[in-house]
């Protein structure tokens, strides 16, 4: 063993690593440079043999080439993984531009967002959810609602009449049975909302389907004033429209509430008909077994179409039965 040939190892070493185009191509030429089978490696396990002094000489060369040769690969290792890290980098880029064919998720149509919406603000109230059936009984959806048989909601223009007509079964005109249906099956205090389907026998256009939704709501307490249906008329207004609305009543007539009232809300700068309310007619108080000298309460009710309409400007009834998700998209998938 001479010294010059531990020199000719170790830049054997070092050409070879800086040969290396790769990770594994340098593990190669480590094994062969620096393993244990290397030419150094061999040396170093025949140092036991050597005398003393040149023991102590061979072995400082051996020691110095086996750090000469740790830090050139060491060196070289940086470089190549920076290349593999850099490559990895480069092949890995996704392109966030490119225009995806992701499958959309369900959503809900924007007439149950709103009556979800609806409803959780009356529960904030205190209020709680009723539902009815969409088969009503005649008697529930409109006698009991004191509209009497000549009403011309009764007529067959207006009304989905169930086979056989004998049956008295309709498909309810409005969610108000869920008043009387409420008020026959559990006492006062009340306080409820019912949104739902409807039907009435009228054409499909810009403003009328013949299936559409309303929203009921109902209070039956003591000492149950106008004041407290306007104020909860004007925070319901409020959560559908925005914080600065107002509402106003304007005198009508249903027969089911006395006085009555139709809702306006002054909403983009003019007033817009809502629907209706009123302090609910002793009658109907009556029929159900309410006391009318210990009990008062208000009603009102709502088309959901109709609000969604106004609060969002939408001109044509068709875009929200048609079920196009380009149109129900814009308001979120609600889910
Ligand atoms: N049921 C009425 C309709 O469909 C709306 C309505 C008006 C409901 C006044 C009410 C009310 O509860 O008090 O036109």
């Amino acid at each position: 063993m001479h010294d010059d040939e531990v020199a000719v190892w170790v830049s054997n070493a070092a050409k070879a690593f800086k040969a290396a185009k790769d990770l594994d191509q340098l593990k190669s030429a480590r094994l062969a440079h620096a393993g244990d089978k290397s030419p150094l490696a061999l040396a170093s396990r025949g140092l036991g043999a050597l005398s003393p002094d040149e023991k102590a000489r061979f072995g400082k060369i051996v020691g110095d080439a086996k750090a000469a040769i740790a830090s050139a690969l060491a060196s070289v290792t940086t470089e190549l993984e920076a290349a593999r890290d850099s490559k990895i980098l480069l092949e890995e880029i996704v392109d966030v531009t490119l225009p995806s064919n992701r499958l959309h998720r369900g959503g809900l149509h924007p007439i149950s967002i709103m009556m979800n919406e609806i409803s959780d603000f009356f529960i904030e109230q205190g209020f709680t959810v009723e539902e009815g059936p969409e088969m009503e009984s005649g008697w529930l959806n409109f006698d009991a609602l004191n509209m009497p048989a000549d009403h011309p909601a009764r007529t067959v223009q207006d009304t989905f009449f169930l086979e056989p007509v004998e049956s008295g079964i309709v498909l309810r005109t409005q969610t108000s049975p869920v008043q009387i249906r409420t008020m026959l099956t559990s006492q006062p205090p009340i306080y409820i909302i019912s949104p739902g389907r409807t039907f009435r026998a009228d054409e499909l256009d810009a403003t009328h389907s013949p299936v559409f939704h309303q929203v009921e709501g109902l209070v039956i307490d003591r000492e149950i004033t106008m004041a407290h249906l306007k104020g909860t008329l004007d925070h319901f207004a409020q959560a559908m429209f925005g914080p600065d609305v107002t509402t106003r009543l304007r005198p009508s007539f249903f027969p089911f509430t006395e006085p009555s009232a139709e809702v306006d809300v002054f909403f983009n700068n003019r007033w817009i008909e809502w629907g209706g309310c009123g302090m609910v007619n002793p009658k109907v108080l009556t029929t159900c077994g309410i006391d009318i000298e210990i009990y008062s309460g208000f009603a009102f009710g709502m088309g959901i179409e109709r609000t969604l309409m106004v609060r969002h400007g939408l001109t044509d009834m068709h875009d929200i039965v048609e079920g196009d998700l380009r149109f129900t998209r814009q308001f979120g998938v609600g889910l």
